[in-house]
């Protein structure tokens, strides 16, 4: 098996599981090896593409117009090169992580997207119970097939925000927010770069169709039934095209929870959302499914983390697939970052279990990362990894 190959690549010579404690790193290839021959994103990805049918695969897949962004979000970390550091006591690796006042297991979270349900019928209650088991934030999207009710009943003890959009009706919008209050939700998360949905081209050749069995599940069964076609239905019914950062100042006024603002990509949009109340930013294009030919998150991140980082936390997501994209995030100034479609490859390929391994092998890459460039906290993780001439593009 590959996962045990590498497993023995990874232990040095005469040591044995039972003569002592494995590293970190050996110790969850290891794991990996035992759950499945899955032993990275892209084999998870392989693995789902033989069980989406192309409706769903078609809309969870693509990006807009030519995916140029969607392409570049995954090959601009490939541009920054590391360096690796020796001799440094890497015995324990610390990956958690304080994000507003919880403490996660490790700073890679879940982002929101719609309809899990047609990756797997336990859909966003199963990805929540992945995420809690790790300790890991979970992004409830407002698309989803399971209701918040269902999803805190699911994972009552997991971190979990609640991805909004403003709609245009304000009390249906105000309402979404206070069942997320109640149901125990610890933040929500304003999405501004989609009041128009881009060109998904996929979708558009095959017709997307919610499945009819699946619900919109934060939406009342009228508003449901009214769009019950494709995604863009639903956008042109419900969301309010003429919003301002205004309106970003009325969410946080009829609300206790932190407000984070997702979709920012410039230094001005994160100093306005800051400006307005904003408890933090989410550099992020969607995934490549909105305004295609923009910048990679990667590389909008440091801009927006040198504007309003000492005001409030930075996240990011977009083209995340290896524990050394997750790093090169982290040394860019991202306190934490947030992965798509690899939990939904996960969720497709085995459901709750398929979720966890999605972390674990992002988890366990991260570890290893650090390791092989001598850092052992995630305070510590600076654009000292970096080579030298990378620093000075910076
Ligand atoms: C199928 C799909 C559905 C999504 N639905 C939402 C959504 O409902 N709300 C939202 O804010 N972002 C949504 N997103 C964007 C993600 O939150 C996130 O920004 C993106 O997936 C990150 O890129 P990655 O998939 O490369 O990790 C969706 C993305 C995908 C792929």
């Amino acid at each position: 098996m590959r996962g045990a190959l590498q497993c023995i690549a990874l232990r040095p010579s005469g040591h044995t599981p039972s003569d002592s404690r494995p590293t970190s790193g050996e110790f969850i290839h290891r794991n990996a090896a035992v759950m499945s021959r899955v032993v990275c994103i892209d084999d998870l990805k392989q693995a789902a593409l033989a069980r989406l049918d192309k409706n769903a695969l078609g809309y969870y897949n693509s990006g807009a117009d030519g995916e140029q962004t969607l392409t570049d979000n995954n090959a601009a970390f490939q541009r920054y090169r590391l360096r690796p550091r020796c001799m440094v006591d890497i015995s324990t690796i610390d990956l958690t992580q304080t994000v507003l006042g919880h403490e996660v297991s490790m700073p890679i979270g879940v982002a929101p997207t719609a309809m899990q349900a047609m990756a797997h019928p336990e859909g966003e209650c199963a990805t929540a119970r992945a995420a809690e088991e790790m300790g890991a934030v979970f992004v409830l999207s407002s698309g989803s097939n399971k209701s918040i009710e269902e999803v805190a009943d699911a994972a009552p003890r997991a971190i979990k925000w609640f991805q909004l959009y403003i709609l245009k009706d304000r009390s249906t919008t105000v309402k979404m927010v206070q069942r997320a209050e109640q149901a125990g939700f610890s933040a929500i998360v304003l999405t501004v770069d989609a009041q128009v949905f881009g060109k998904r081209l996929a979708d558009a050749r095959n017709g997307f169709q919610r499945p009819s069995h699946l619900r919109l599940g934060n939406f009342a069964s009228d508003v449901d039934k009214a769009c019950h076609r494709g995604d863009n239905e639903y956008v042109e019914a419900l969301f309010d095209l003429s919003v301002t950062w205004d309106d970003l100042s009325w969410l946080c006024s009829v609300t206790r929870l932190p407000v984070l603002v997702k979709g920012v990509m410039t230094p001005e949009d994160a100093v306005a959302a800051a400006d307005r109340g904003a408890s933090g930013v989410i550099v992020s294009n969607h995934g490549g499914r909105q305004l295609d030919g923009c910048i990679a998150t990667v590389d909008a991140l440091g801009p927006v983390v040198a504007a309003v980082g000492l005001r409030c936390p930075v996240f990011m997501d977009g083209g995340v697939r290896r524990g050394t994209d997750a790093l090169k995030a982290l040394a860019l100034g991202a306190c934490m970052v947030f992965v798509g479609r690899p939990l939904l490859w996960g969720l497709a390929h085995d459901g709750q279990r398929g979720a966890r391994l999605a972390l674990q092998l992002l988890q366990s890459e991260l570890r290893l990362a650090m390791g092989l460039c001598g850092v052992t906290k995630v305070a510590d993780v600076t654009e000292d990894v970096f080579e030298q001439s990378e620093r000075s593009q910076l």
